[in-house]
């Protein structure tokens, strides 16, 4: 089974968490895009849609949803999102799209977060996936210096805008062995938007698309 079935498998088994009257956020990703493909299924049941990015607005206005803002709705009862890395504790790496800051912000908001990954995103420790990190373009180079102190080597992802104006490091070689803790750090340094670890606000169950099914974690 390929990559993208497993993760299609994970996507439509979120549906089951809808619920009639439901105030839904969705993520970013190409998990995310199997789920909004799918969601005219579920349509019945959403009284709104809050989107994390531009791109997820997009597609799901191509779907003829009617996208509102956080401010206009207020907290969402279910967020789902994809991820870069999770442990089985709900802890997240996200962001490999750039979309963090939206996204921590409506999983924050949430009632319940349900993440959805095929099996390869499955890992013991966080970290051997780059972790994004959003800066403000003015303070890049300042942050990219604090980071190579925690002997980490953070790369400037050349090119790319975020939604919110802001620049891309993706930080290699760092050690997450306590998510909590890192997360905390690295958004003491000034400058720092928004850091692509999910712990203070982990994901309430995940949803694994593998060979054998969809693998289900509550957290
Ligand atoms: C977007 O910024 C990310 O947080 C995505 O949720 C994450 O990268 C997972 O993406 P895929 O579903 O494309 O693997």
């Amino acid at each position: 089974m390929d990559t993208s079935t497993r993760k299609r498998n994970a996507a439509k088994a979120a549906l089951d968490f809808i619920e009639p009257g439901v105030n839904l956020g969705i993520g970013t990703g190409s998990t995310v895009n199997h789920f909004i493909e799918l969601l005219p299924e579920a349509r019945a049941r959403i009284d709104n849609v809050v989107s994390s990015s531009r791109a997820t607005t997009q597609l799901l206005e191509e779907q003829g949803f009617e996208v509102a803002t956080l401010n206009q709705v207020g907290d969402p009862d279910l967020y789902i999102d994809g991820a870069d890395e999770a442990t089985k504790h709900g802890y997240l790496v996200k962001g490999g799209g750039g979309a963090l800051t939206r996204e921590k912000v409506v999983a924050t908001a949430s009632r319940r977060f349900v993440c959805i990954i095929d099996d390869s995103k499955l890992v013991g420790m966080l970290g051997r996936f780059p972790l994004p990190v959003e800066v403000v373009p003015m303070a890049q180079a300042f942050v990219a210096r604090r980071l190579v102190k925690l002997r980490a080597q953070p790369v400037w992802r050349e090119g790319f805008v975020t939604d919110n104006g802001n620049h891309i490091l993706d930080v290699h070689n760092l050690q997450i062995s306590n998510p909590l803790e890192m997360e905390n750090r690295l958004n003491q340094i000034p400058g720092v938007v928004t850091v692509g670890i999910f712990a203070q606000r982990p994901a309430d169950v995940i949803l694994i698309g593998g060979e054998e099914g969809v693998r289900e974690i509550r957290t």
